[in-house]
């Protein structure tokens, strides 16, 4: 968040920072401009609170004035300290930065920064944006942020502020939100409208590759080379909750919504010069190449993006993989030695069932990397390599965005495997990383769903249990759905593999009964498509109510849906991105419809820490 304008900044910025907390616990940080060449900087790791109890402690009369901006932090790059937290400054302690994003050539950046005899004080990448707009400043802080911005890959929001031009605050935008607040004699800087709406609802959007100078008297917009650009005002008019989440009724909906951005971030830098590169793991190629058999371990939601990464990684590797619940995992004596690559999947990296898998898998002389959406957990410290997924922060209890965040970094880790191995030629290992850049507009494309699912869920709300069938990776997105909507719904739904239902779960089929299958793609592989259809004949033959989730033109299931839910056609094993997001929605809608709190289901924590 930024300020400028009449009142006390630092008032406005904790506010503000206070309703955009939710995007990141890790840390929270303020600095503030006093209009006479001083600029105060306090932060401090862990949650806003940590912050106000600091600045009670050294006291707020340092940082008085009409300017200043501030952060809450979700750690990407470098643990969750102190010395990590925003504002960064220059080494002249005058300019102080703000960042989100991932700033993709940092490690190049800050190569360069060292050999100028630069000392960076953090582990982070948005430190380098503070030096370089030093490095390059006469006098004209917008023109500086533009000429670093051009330099800067990735994805980023930078807020800046410089001591000798106090009254202003200048921010440039790539791939990450920022949003203008214009107030009477004061302006706002912010990643969500929410940080403001108190003091104005006039707001503007910049749109990509724009830098914005706000004053008190208003804004100013350029590109990244000076040019004007006209931004569009917007008005705001939902009330303070609602912007919070959004816009909608609940964080998990607002969180669906994001699955496009989520796996985009998550993808992000991991394919250069025609290789899938992996820098953040700490397991050479050597390494990869003596893996002889993997086990996927994880719990809930996680395990079930293992159970899908299972079929890809066999696949791609030819390598035996076993996917297994955490917390049966250790019971059960596995067959692990050092040539084994344990992959511990974790949301939080907190969860104590996964947590104590890797310490048996690691007392047994396995590898373990951790996929993982929280930066400096304790899955990640212990494993011997990491991945992370960069989906943000998830406030829903049910996991939505970080399922499609793990599906895609398994698939990375298949492809790397792949790559080192030698089972997949070079271009081979491009062409499948290519299908998988094309899914955050394939996943935009299934959200087009969510109007006719919340309509089915509302006529399905009062239904004593839902099935879900699948099967190949459709298995998997069955179970899923099953599991949203028992923790969400409270209602009864189990998952099957359909080969499986004329094995005993038929005995179910009564009249009405609410069916989800999961149809693959007739042109991916057809004999599966077309013994699912043997599957829902059988079951509509039973009196079940079918509701069929299959790719868009496949005129062949449309006689076997009561409900077709169509999803846009992808490879088959990319189907689970797509074929999940109404399934998501079904869950949290019916839900909703049942008088529940999407967000907070009973019973249930984010993160699991017992056993
Ligand atoms: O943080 P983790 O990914 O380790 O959590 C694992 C499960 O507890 C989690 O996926 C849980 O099943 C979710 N609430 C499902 O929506």
């Amino acid at each position: 968040m930024g300020y400028t304008g009449h009142r006390p900044a630092l008032d406005v910025v904790l506010d503000g920072l206070r309703r955009l907390e939710y995007r990141g616990y890790d840390s929270a940080g303020v600095a503030v401009l006093d209009g006479d060449g001083g600029l105060a900087v306090e932060r401090k790791a862990g949650r806003l609170a940590n912050l106000e109890a600091r600045l009670d402690e050294v006291g707020r009369d340092s940082l008085t004035g009409g300017t200043g901006m501030g952060h809450t932090r979700w750690a990407t790059h470098g643990a969750p300290v102190d010395r990590n937290s925003h504002p960064h400054r220059d080494t002249t302690g005058r300019i102080a930065v703000v960042h989100n994003g991932i700033i993709e050539n940092f490690a190049q950046l800050r190569a360069e920064l060292e050999a100028d005899g630069i000392e960076l004080a953090s582990d982070t990448d948005s430190e380098t944006a503070a030096h370089l707009v030093s490095r390059i400043y006469d006098g004209d802080l917008a023109a500086a942020v533009r000429t670093v911005s051009r330099r800067l890959e990735g994805a980023f929001t930078l807020v800046v502020t410089h001591a000798d031009e106090p009254d202003k605050v200048v921010a440039a935008r790539r791939s990450s939100p920022l949003v203008v607040g214009v107030g009477e004699g004061e302006t706002f800087l912010a990643s969500d409208v929410a940080a403001f709406i108190e003091h104005t609802r006039n707001a503007v959007e910049l749109g990509q590759d724009q830098v914005v100078v706000i004053t008190k008297d208003g804004y100013e917009v350029t590109d990244f080379h000076g040019e004007p650009v006209q931004a569009k005002p917007f008005e705001v008019n939902w009330d303070l909750s609602a912007a919070e989440k959004g816009g909608h009724d609940y964080f998990m909906l607002k969180e669906i919504e994001e699955q496009p951005e989520a796996l985009a971030n998550t993808l992000r830098g991991h394919f250069t010069d025609g290789r899938i590169v992996l820098d953040e793991q700490r397991l050479a190629d050597q390494d990869l190449r003596d893996v002889d058999k993997v086990f996927v371990v994880a719990c809930g939601t996680a395990y079930h993006s293992g159970l899908v990464a299972k079929y890809a990684i066999e696949h791609w590797t030819r390598l035996p993989v076993e996917c297994e619940l955490a917390s049966e995992f250790r019971y059960r004596d596995p067959v692990l030695d050092r040539d084994t690559l344990v992959v511990a999947i974790s949301q939080s990296g907190e969860t104590a069932d996964t947590l104590e898998a890797v310490r048996h898998a690691r007392e047994q002389k396995a590898r373990v990397l951790a996929i993982c959406n929280t930066n400096g957990a304790q899955i990640p410290r212990e494993s011997d390599a990491v991945l992370y997924t960069h989906a943000g922060p998830e406030i829903g209890v049910a996991a939505t965005k970080t399922f499609l965040a793990q599906i895609a970094t398994n698939y990375l880790v298949g492809l790397a495997l792949a790559q080192a191995r030698g089972t997949k030629y070079p271009d081979e290992v491009a062409r499948e990383f290519h299908e998988l850049e094309a899914m955050p507009a394939a996943v935009q494309q299934a959200l087009g769903t969510v109007g006719q699912v919340r309509e089915l869920a509302h006529e399905l709300s009062d239904s004593k249990a839902i099935l879900f069938l699948g099967r190949h990776v459709g298995f998997p997105v069955a179970l899923e759905g099953a599991l949203k909507l028992k923790e969400l719904a409270y209602m009864h739904a189990e998952g099957f593999a359909a080969g499986e239902l004329k094995h005993g779960p038929i005995a179910l089929i009564e009249d009405q009964l609410p069916v989800v299958v999961v149809m693959p793609s007739p042109k991916g592989r057809a004999v599966l498509h077309s013994k699912l259809l043997s599957n829902i004949s059988e079951i509509q033959a039973r009196g079940a109510r079918t509701i069929v989730i299959a790719e868009e033109g496949d005129d062949t299931v449309k006689p076997f849906a009561d409900h077709l839910i169509e999803v846009p056609a992808v490879p088959t094993l990319l189907q689970p991105l797509v074929s999940s997001v109404p399934l998501q929605v079904l869950a949290a809608e019916i839900a909703r419809s049942r008088g529940y709190d999407v967000d907070k289901p009973r019973n249930l924590a984010k993160s699991v820490t017992v056993e």
